[in-house]
């Protein structure tokens, strides 16, 4: 055949591949969540998410250290809670196991970025990330006590606070609230694009903070997590977002979300994170689980994939794991 385009030529061996290789993941874009429950020497698996630990404050200090060790710049921390009630009351408490936890990890880590979860479902009796009030999860209400609950992070010395919630204007509320405390360097990890999704199924799991069902309140979380089907919407958070003042912006889940991280890329020039959540995680280790899917290709498979649509970081529950591969590389 007389052709003049052979793409397979640049396919031929691994170093003519990796020279043509357009997307690489490194260390540095990960970003590992990690859960903190009371107590001392405890490591707890979490069933629902196999390989995965609620960690007592010491130990967390320790898998940190190594974590650190490897390479991982930076860890999302949620606190385990079986002292919810409908107030979310531990949420703010400045000396809650999240407030502990970030103490602990700067004193030992200096230089690790300790990012924390802004949110009050796994403190509410309820398992919304808001207030309820008359039977709603109550907007303005709730970013009250989410100032409250980021202050209280800041106080402890975390890098970033991560608000998870999708209330509105609660981003440009808590960088007043931090700026008004002098908290000028603490950033802004925002989940701006995140969806009403099946997908943290073993997260909810993990924390027991899903949504209460029969007791007159909204039984999901879609009057404040975004719709799957939208797209535009996603951009207006975004957008929203960034003008209150986000230092980074999130797309999350990921895998099912690729698009609209591609999209949020080519439209904005700020820092764009995705969350590969836990059903994500789920479904990588199931399916290997029965053969069907390598478990160590499907990892780095996806991960590369979530890098291509355009995300410069990257948080999986992966990322110790992916990080040794990387260090022996
Ligand atoms: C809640 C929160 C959720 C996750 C992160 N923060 C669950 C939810 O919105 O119900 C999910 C993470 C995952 O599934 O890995 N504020």
């Amino acid at each position: 055949m007389d052709l003049i385009h052979r793409p397979r030529r640049l396919r031929r061996t691994e170093p003519v591949r990796a020279l043509v290789r357009e997307t690489a993941l490194n260390v540095g874009d990960l970003i590992y969540p990690m859960f903190v429950a009371e107590g001392e020497g405890v490591r707890d698996p979490i069933d629902s998410m196999p390989g995965q630990f609620r960690f007592s404050v010491d130990e967390l200090v320790k898998e940190c250290r190594e974590v650190r060790a490897l390479g991982v710049g930076a860890v999302n921390l949620f606190g385990y809670s079986e002292e919810k009630d409908a107030q979310a009351t531990r949420a703010c408490d400045p000396d809650g196991l999240v407030q502990r936890s970030a103490r602990a990890l700067k004193a030992a880590l200096p230089d690790l970025c300790v990012q924390t979860d802004v949110a009050l479902d796994p403190y509410t009796t309820h398992g919304h990330d808001g207030l309820i009030v008359n039977g709603e999860v109550a907007n303005d209400e709730s970013v009250e006590a989410l100032c409250r609950m980021a202050l209280s992070h800041a106080e402890a010395g975390v890098d970033w606070v991560a608000p998870s919630d999708m209330m509105d204007g609660r981003v440009g509320a808590i960088r007043h609230a931090l700026d008004a405390s002098g908290f000028k360097d603490v950033g802004i990890l925002a989940y701006s694009a995140k969806y009403a999704s099946c997908f943290y199924g073993p997260f909810r799991g993990a924390l027991k903070s899903a949504p209460v069902k029969g007791q007159g309140i909204p039984e999901d979380k879609k009057t404040y997590q975004m719709d799957p089907a939208n797209i535009r919407e996603a951009m207006k958070e975004i957008a929203l977002d960034i003008e209150e003042g986000a230092d980074v912006v999130m797309v999350k889940p990921a895998l099912a979300y690729l698009d609209v991280i591609a999209r949020v890329r080519e439209a904005f020039d700020v820092p764009v994170a995705a969350y590969s959540v836990s059903g994500e995680y789920g479904m990588i280790l199931a399916a290997s689980e029965r053969g069907w899917v390598d478990r160590d290709r499907a990892i780095l498979e996806t991960l590369v994939a979530i890098k291509r649509a355009g995300a410069d970081m990257i948080l999986t529950y992966f990322a110790k794991e992916v990080a040794q591969w990387l260090a022996s590389d």
